[in-house]
């Protein structure tokens, strides 16, 4: 012993930074990774058999304390976990119990994401068995604040950052994800984010947080599922002059060099994953949204969620909203607070179904449906300065700036606000809205909480009880001179594509809840309801 020690003291310490020596603790460097230099790489390597201590770090299969007696024996896992055993539903309690205790929804945000991280089949456990709970934890509104701070909780990749630097290496950036049978890739290149506006490469907590609710609510597999975000740059300030900023820190790139980036992704995506892959866009700013849908609506399984996933689900409320008032879709007149993505994808869609339930010609039908913009209501004199998309509802009318003058010009019996702008609907124009209709129904769909056009209780109270009212974030129940309201959530969220079994490409719109536009109620039917409606 004496005399190793001295030769050790004596001979090359394996601390020596001598690029030839070893800093592995005097393990043999058979691979060379402990002399990979930046000029010579080496890749590391690491053994892919899930069991013992890497069954426990992969999330996939990974059950943490509930792994069995026999189990443990099987997988090597002996000795690296404590000796109780506690089943996953025991497991499930004692974390609904943990979620429950933190006071801000940003702490439930990420101990839920760490769950994802490390034990996948308890994270959706806990989800689908709590998903109203948890819904707004994953998604709007608190992914929105998630996404805000999303470069400080960025702890391991949850899904794949394909930026301008990976320009020509598209296929390879897709190769590089360890999962190879992806059917659903939801995409974002962060320039829209709820209501929130451009916040770039931190986009990536929608398509991260949206196909948790594919596989939550949608049955897709978790490995079939595919988070993306495109980063090519942001218009952000505040991101740009952050030091800590994740993403690009450019301006946004435009034009040609965006459509080329777009292009080789759309194209990789069909190489590596085949024709049927889904590709659903998400978040993006409608000057792009509109043409990536008509581009590659014909050649790629595309949808945007913005612009088909909101209509489908709004239109399905309103049906829903119809058996409590009577009559049918065509009877009712429209006014849209925001002419983007949303709102015209809604307005087509209701014009659509008016036409095909009354034989009208769809440019009539619109007729009965009116959008407003910043610039005030969209009527035939402005065409001119329109963008195409809003083109279809200029219709004959004089001009008219504020959203209580368009009330009472239009005489709507549905209010939609899709404009991302926060308390719009003021007193004045819900009386308004109430002056003219006995039941008016009132959509305050913006995103996030705070954007909504008004609250829950707004709507109740200054329509004395009267509102059908649904919201895009989640509001709670309203309590109004002695009753309970339990106001509904209009959100896309309730909304996926799903592959038709035995039909290979052939995929189907499948809503999962009808948004509950019910007034006053029992105690809301509550959990969602699985297969309750199909829209299409
Ligand atoms: P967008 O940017 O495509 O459209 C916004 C529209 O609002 C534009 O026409 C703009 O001119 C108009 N606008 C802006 N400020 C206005 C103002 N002060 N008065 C009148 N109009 C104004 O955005 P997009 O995709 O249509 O989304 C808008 C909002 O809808 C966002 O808050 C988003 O979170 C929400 N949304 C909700 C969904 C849901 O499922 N509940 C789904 C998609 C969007």
């Amino acid at each position: 012993m004496e005399s190793t020690l001295k030769e050790m003291r004596v001979g090359a310490s394996v601390l020596d930074m001598d690029p030839k020596s070893t800093v592995g603790g005097g393990v043999e460097d058979v691979y060379g990774e402990d002399r990979a230099t930046e000029d010579l790489l080496v890749t590391p390597w690491t053994i892919s058999v899930a069991s013992g201590y890497t069954l426990l770090r992969d999330p996939q299969h990974n059950k943490g304390l509930a792994f069995t007696e026999k189990e443990r024996d099987a997988h090597y896992l002996r000795g690296l976990l404590p000796p109780a055993i506690i089943s996953q539903q025991l497991q499930e309690k004692k974390l609904l119990k943990t979620i429950r205790q933190y006071q801000l929804p940003l702490q439930k945000y990420s101990a839920m994401m760490e769950l994802e991280e490390r034990n996948e089949r308890l994270f959706y456990k806990l989800l689908i068995d709590n998903v109203e709970e948890l819904l707004p934890v994953v998604y709007t509104p608190t992914v929105g604040e998630a996404c805000q701070k999303y470069g400080s909780i960025f702890k391991r990749p949850q899904g794949l950052y394909i930026s301008l630097k990976e320009k020509g290496k598209v296929l390879d950036v897709l190769k590089n994800w360890p999962r190879k049978s992806v059917q659903v890739i939801v995409v974002t290149d962060g320039e829209r984010i709820l209501g929130l506006g451009d916040l770039g490469c931190q986009g990536m907590g929608i398509p991260v947080g949206k196909l948790a609710l594919y596989t939550a609510l949608g049955g897709i597999r978790p490995s079939a599922c595919l988070p993306v975000t495109i980063d090519v740059g942001t218009n952000n300030e505040e991101l740009l002059n952050d030091e800590f900023y994740i993403g690009l820190k450019q301006r946004r790139a435009t034009g040609q060099e965006y459509y080329e980036l777009l292009h080789e992704f759309m194209r990789a995506v069909k190489q590596n994953y085949g024709e049927k892959v889904l590709i659903q866009f998400e978040d993006f700013a409608n000057h792009n949204a509109f043409e990536l849908l008509a581009k590659y609506g014909t050649t790629h399984l595309v949808f945007n969620d913005d612009i088909q996933g909101t209509a489908s689900v709004v239109l399905a409320g309103l049906l829903s909203a119809l058996k409590l008032l009577g009559g049918n879709i065509a009877d009712h007149t429209f006014l849209f607070l925001g002419a983007g993505e949303a709102g015209t994808g809604i307005a087509e869609l209701i014009a659509l179904e008016m036409s095909r339930q009354t034989k009208v010609p769809l440019e009539e039908t619109r007729k009965m449906i009116w959008l407003m913009d910043s610039k005030g209501l969209i009527v035939s004199s402005r065409k001119d300065s329109l963008q195409h998309f809003k083109k279809p509802w200029a219709h004959e009318h004089e001009p008219v700036k504020g959203l209580l003058d368009a009330v009472q010009a239009v005489k709507p019996t549905v209010l939609i606000g899709t404009s991302g702008v926060g308390r719009t609907f003021t007193k004045e124009v819900i009386e308004a809205m109430v002056f003219y209709n006995e039941k008016p129904i009132i959509l305050a769909l913006s995103n996030p909480t705070s954007h909504s056009e008004c609250t829950a209780e707004e709507a109740y109270s200054w329509t004395k009880g009267k509102a059908i009212f649904a919201s895009g974030s989640p509001f709670a129940p309203v309590e109004y001179e002695g009753q309970v309201f339990y106001p509904g959530q209009s959100n896309n969220t309730y909304i996926f594509p799903r592959p038709w079994p035995g039909f290979g490409h052939v995929w189907e719109l499948f809503v999962f809840m009808m948004i509950c536009f019910w007034q006053p109620r029992k105690p809301c039917p509550g959990k969602l309801q699985r297969s309750t409606f199909q829209g299409g």
